[in-house]
């Protein structure tokens, strides 16, 4: 697309903004879940899968809705006004610049690609768009704890911040869950948490792989340690346990040069529990869970900016952060086989 005037008007909106949903796997199922029972001024109007049958079964559960052929048929259609994209990501590139050039609204689960360069796309088509349209699915924005640990940084209550440590475990992934999308699915989670926290940009990345753990056999460094430094010489530290056989717990520590802050102690959140003198309480299963909260307000947010013509809430990850995050990506990655940082390299913004 080379002009603005290529990309089509904003749609009118009927009461309700008509949502298309492509991809109902894990996540994409349980969005069309929210927005038809939780979230106000929204409904499912049309789903797609790679398996059709898949579709059926979720349409068949939502009122109104029907299933589209694929993402194309359901990007062009009169009844959908914005896209919610839930397909694995080597698809995001292609179905949100298809979403981008017929004038759609989108939000776009993490991560916005598989590479900086597809990534770079997208942020290129958006701003040849000449508005913004792609919202991205780094739902921890809209988390609670997050929110707060985000303002005690802002407001320097914290003092100089000079290292962050985060974890991310999961109970586990499935065969073919390797090393990359360790990197691309799971860390950059915490990735554009910290550009999020600090506002700036992490710079170079280390990997440190300790020996083999439970998916050795599949030659998978799981667990690792990814150390990012950031533009002013901040270190994080990103342990990823993605087979602990447990559940899933995410924790962000920030050492600041005033006091150290917290978040994601679920001893905190969950009722502990004190069967026969043990002690204790649940872990999430997994992230739904966790962060339902978050998810529900990620995506009411997206309604509104789309009801409202903003089109891309305010505390949302864009698809410039989505640009940055695979920048970052692409480092980890290549850190795995280097020894020492690996510098991440930023294009400069369109
Ligand atoms: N924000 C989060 O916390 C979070 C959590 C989990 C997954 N995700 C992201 O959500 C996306 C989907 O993950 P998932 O766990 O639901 O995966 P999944 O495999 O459970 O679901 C993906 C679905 O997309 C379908 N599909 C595959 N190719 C397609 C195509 N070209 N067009 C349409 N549908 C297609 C598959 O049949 C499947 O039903 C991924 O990008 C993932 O990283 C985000």
């Amino acid at each position: 697309m080379s002009s603005t005037e290529t990309v089509p008007a904003a749609p009118s909106l009927p009461a309700d903004v008509r949502v298309g949903v492509i991809g109902v796997g894990q996540m994409g199922a349980d969005h069309v879940e929210r927005i038809a029972r939780r979230i106000k001024g929204a409904r499912v109007s049309v789903v797609t899968d790679y398996f059709r049958e898949k579709a059926e079964e979720i349409a068949a559960g939502i009122p109104g809705c029907r299933v589209a052929d694929g993402p194309e048929e359901l990007i062009a259609a009169e009844d959908v006004d914005a896209v919610l994209i839930a397909s694995p990501g080597a698809f995001h590139k292609d179905q949100a610049i298809a979403c981008i050039a017929a004038g759609k609204p989108v939000l776009c689960e993490k991560p916005l690609a598989m590479n900086p360069q597809d990534a770079y796309a997208v942020v290129e088509a958006e701003k040849a768009a000449g508005r913004p349209l792609v919202s991205l699915g780094f739902m921890r924005r809209f988390d609670r704890e997050y929110a707060e640990l985000k303002d005690a940084i802002d407001s320097g209550e914290l003092g100089q911040i000079s290292i962050i440590n985060c974890k991310h475990r999961n109970a586990r992934t499935l065969p073919g869950f390797v090393d990359a999308m360790m990197v691309y699915d799971s860390a950059v989670h915490e990735i554009d948490a910290i550009h999020y926290f600090l506002d700036e940009p992490i710079v170079a990345v280390q990997a440190v792989l300790p020996v083999p753990g439970p998916r050795a056999d599949e030659g998978q460094h799981d667990p690792m340690i990814l150390l990012l430094r950031t533009a002013s010489g901040r270190i994080v530290t990103d342990e990823l346990y993605v087979n602990t056989d447990s559940g899933y717990e995410v924790r962000t520590e920030v050492l600041g040069s005033r006091g150290i802050a917290t978040i994601g102690q679920e001893i905190a959140r969950v009722t502990t529990q004190k069967p026969g003198g043990a002690w204790g309480g649940a872990i999430p299963a997994d992230f739904r869970p966790r962060f339902v909260d978050a998810y529900d307000a990620e995506v009411q947010a997206w309604i509104a900016a789309v009801a409202d013509g903003s089109l891309v809430a305010e505390r949302s990850a864009t698809a410039w952060d989505g640009y940055l995050a695979a920048a970052a990506c692409e480092a980890a990655e290549a850190a795995l086989t280097t020894e020492g940082f690996v510098p991440v390299t930023v294009l400069s913004r369109p």
